[in-house]
Order: structure tokens, then C-alpha cells, then sequence
């Protein structure tokens, strides 16, 4: 990939990774309904939370932490894991995001899921100073971008 179009990546997956933090918190997901759907909104919201750790380093309103890195990008290797299992049941909400696809295509939706698990588990171990920060950020929002472009709304 050549730069600038990795600065475009960057630039738009940040702002839909942290745009999200102040309107996904829990008091906005206690109106949901359905708790299916309360669970799924939430394991996403922290999702875009630890994304927004590493994004707010790279940005540097936060210092670079590698205690820190490894704990984002484990908990998101962790959330890639249950994503499949909160989004089993096939429950429509008004509320909710989630496209009927899901449980149509739900082989591919895990096998993006498992793909967002396997890349943060490599990345939790290279990522190791600044610089990696930013092609590790590209690497996760690839995934996220994968699954919300087909399978939300
Ligand atoms: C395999 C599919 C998939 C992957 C991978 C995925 N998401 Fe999602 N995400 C969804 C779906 C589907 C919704 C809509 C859920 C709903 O509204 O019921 C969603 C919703 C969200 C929301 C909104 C939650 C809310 O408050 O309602 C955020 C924030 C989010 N995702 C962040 C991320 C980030 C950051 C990543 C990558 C690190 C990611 N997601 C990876 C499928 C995915």
C-alpha cells in the first residue's frame, strides 16, 4: 500500500473508531430492548474503546504505553473471539445496526471475526514502539471496516 493511501485509511478509520465512544456508552444501549442486542451493542462499544486507546497514542493525547498497547489489542483479540457467539442468535431490533445478512452469510461474518482474532493476536506481540502503532491500527480497522461495510447498517 503506498502512503498517502494508508493516510487516508488511517484518517478515516479513526474517525469512525472514535466518533462512536460518546453516543455508544451504556446509558445509550439501556433503551435497547432486546438484551441479545444490549450484549452485542456493548461487546462492539468496547471494541471502538480499545481502538480509541490506541488511537488517542497515536494521536498522542495519550503517551505510547506498551502495557497499555498489549492490553487494547489482547482485549480485542478476546471481543474478535465472542463477537461470533453475542451475534448467534438472530434477533432483529429497531435499534440495532445488525443486517439480516449476518445470519444468512454467518459463515463469513465468523471468518471475519477469526481473522480480526488471528491479526491482533500477532500484532499484540509486535507492536512494541510508536512507529508500529500506526500499521497496527491500519491492520485492526482493515477487519472492523470488513464486517461494517457488508453487515451493518
Ligand atoms: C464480524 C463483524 C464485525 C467486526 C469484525 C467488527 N464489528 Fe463492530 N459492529 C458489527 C455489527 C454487526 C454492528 C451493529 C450491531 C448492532 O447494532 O446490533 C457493529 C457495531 C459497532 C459499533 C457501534 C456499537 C453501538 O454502540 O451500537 C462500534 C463502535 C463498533 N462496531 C466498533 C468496532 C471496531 C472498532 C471493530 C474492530 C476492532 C469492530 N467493530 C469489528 C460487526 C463487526
Amino acid at each position: 500500500m503506498i502512503r498517502s493511501r494508508n493516510l487516508v485509511v488511517l484518517v478515516l478509520s479513526l474517525a469512525f473508531v472514535i466518533a462512536p465512544l460518546g453516543t455508544s456508552d451504556m446509558l445509550a444501549h439501556s433503551g435497547a430492548l432486546n438484551k441479545d442486542v444490549a450484549a452485542r451493542m456493548t461487546l462492539m462499544s468496547n471494541m471502538g474503546r480499545n481502538m480509541g486507546v490506541l488511537g488517542k497514542m497515536l494521536q498522542k493525547k495519550a503517551p505510547f504505553d506498551q502495557g497499555k498497547v498489549v492490553e487494547a489489542i489482547n482485549n480485542i483479540e478476546q471481543l474478535a473471539v465472542e463477537t461470533p457467539k453475542v451475534f448467534e442468535k438472530r434477533v432483529l431490533d429497531p435499534k440495532s445496526e445488525a443486517k439480516e445478512l449476518i445470519w444468512e452469510e454467518f459463515k463469513s461474518f465468523t471468518k471475519i471475526s477469526t481473522g480480526l482474532a488471528a491479526s491482533a493476536k500477532q500484532l499484540s506481540n509486535a507492536t512494541k514502539s510508536f512507529d508500529d502503532l500506526r500499521p497496527a491500527l491500519i491492520a485492526l480497522s482493515q477487519s472492523c471496516k470488513e464486517c461494517h461495510s457488508r453487515f451493518r447498517e
